[in-house]
């Protein structure tokens, strides 16, 4: 099943996600279903209980609850800057509105701006997932959009790297255009995947930047494994 979709980042949605409220995007998985007196039912409500504790801290979580055919596994995550605090606040508001968005789907995923919150009933740690996806774009046109993708393209593929070798698998950065105007990106991944997976799932993100976001101000490729961003303003905490 391909899930795939395209979102737009208007100024709205853009205040809105500061304010922290609203998900970017979700996906409910319609191959397999659960009833609510399914052994799945309380495992994943376990599950959800466990990631709330287990996340913040780190900012990352993983794990399993049940045996087979009702074993739960789920990820969470929150963005490489946001403190234990906001990534709780998160983590919270993403597990109780998955499951309303999802009730009885085994499997789903809801991304935020500060967090990602994924389960399913089939083993997917430690794999790459780029099946889950959607992209981003600020609507406003750069002036010189041969140059400014050229730059884009530095700014996270230098990230991507950075990213792929430190523990957190995280990197913020940004770059000088010209006089006093700069641009700011972020790469990032999941950490049940590796490093050398890490690389992977960013260089090929990166590699559909013009797919998305050709010439734009901002722009973001968003999976269940990695995501990158970047504007022509801080977006995120340095
Ligand atoms: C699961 O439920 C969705 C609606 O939420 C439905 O579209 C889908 O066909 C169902 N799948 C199965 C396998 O019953
Ligand atoms: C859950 O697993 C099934 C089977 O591997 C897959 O088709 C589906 O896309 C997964 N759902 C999510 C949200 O990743
Ligand atoms: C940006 O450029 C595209 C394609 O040239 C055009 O359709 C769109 O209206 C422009 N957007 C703005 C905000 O000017």
């Amino acid at each position: 099943m391909s899930s795939f979709s395209i979102y737009l980042l208007t100024f709205a949605l853009l205040l809105q996600t500061i304010y922290g409220a609203s998900p970017l995007y979700h996906i409910c998985s319609s191959s397999e279903n659960f009833t609510t007196n399914d052994p799945y039912a309380s495992n994943l409500r376990k599950l959800l209980g466990n990631l709330y504790y287990q996340t913040p801290p780190q900012g990352f979580g993983v794990g399993s609850v049940g045996q087979d055919p009702y074993k739960a596994y789920g990820l969470a995550f929150c963005r490489g800057d946001v403190e234990a605090a906001d990534c709780r606040t998160c983590i919270n508001e993403a597990s109780t509105e998955i499951h309303k968005l999802c009730p009885y789907n085994k499997g789903a995923i809801i991304w935020y701006d500060h967090c990602l919150f994924k389960y399913n009933n089939t083993d997917f740690l430690g794999k790459i997932d780029n099946q889950n996806k959607f992209y981003m774009w600020n609507v406003r046109n750069v002036s010189e959009p041969t140059i400014f993708n050229q730059k884009t393209r530095e700014l996270l593929s230098l990230l991507a790297k950075d990213a792929s070798a430190t523990p957190k698998l995280y990197a913020a950065g940004e770059l000088e255009l010209e006089k006093s105007k700069k641009l700011y990106g972020l790469a990032q991944c999941t950490r049940d995947i590796s490093a050398s997976d890490c690389s992977k799932c960013l260089d090929g993100i990166i590699g559909e930047l013009p797919r998305c976001c050709d010439g734009k101000e901002g722009g973001r490729v968003v999976t269940g494994s990695c995501n990158i961003g970047y504007e022509i303003y801080p977006f995120i905490n340095a």
